[in-house]
């Protein structure tokens, strides 16, 4: 029912269907920094896992399509991006201060806040880190 897999250029115009974030993303499928979640065949969800921040891995976006949230979709691609990190001890993600429903995700796959980032947007950047491994 669930697959998850690296995203190809195809996918493109099935992500711009739900998509609420600026970039390029066929730029950032073809440096293999998205993840699709497709759900019996439709592409429901993506996630971005780069490591432009300070060399570490860090999940810059995530967005599950209207209709197929609260199905776990975003928990499965946070914790497949986290399989991805297989030498690294930590993890980085960010999100407003009014997200509640990703503060919660975060919350639940054990992620802390390690510090607040005013002046990026109208409300405040919590970034937040994962310990995968102890060094
Ligand atoms: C945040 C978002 C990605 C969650 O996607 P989702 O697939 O619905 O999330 P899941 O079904 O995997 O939920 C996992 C957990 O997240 C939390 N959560 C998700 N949606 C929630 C909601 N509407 N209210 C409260 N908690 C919520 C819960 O802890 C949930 O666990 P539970 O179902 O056992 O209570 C989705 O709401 C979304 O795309 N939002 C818009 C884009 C966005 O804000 N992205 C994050 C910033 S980059």
């Amino acid at each position: 029912m669930l697959e998850l897999r690296p995203a190809e250029g195809s996918d493109v115009s099935a992500i711009d269907e739900f998509d609420i974030f600026l970039g390029d993303r066929l730029a950032e499928i073809q440096r293999r920094e998205i993840i699709v979640a497709e759900w019996d065949n439709t592409i429901a969800g993506y996630i971005r896992l780069h490591r432009d921040f300070f060399a570490k891995p860090f999940i810059a976006l995530l967005v599950v399509k209207d209709g197929f949230r609260r199905r776990g979709i975003a928990e499965s691609l946070m914790k497949y991006s986290e399989e991805l990190c297989t030498k690294d001890e930590r993890i980085f993600t960010s999100t407003e201060s009014y997200n509640i429903e990703m503060i919660r995700l975060l919350d639940k796959l054990g992620y802390k806040p390690c510090g607040v980032v005013d002046h990026i947007q109208k409300e405040s950047e919590i970034f937040f880190s994962k310990v995968l491994r102890l060094p």
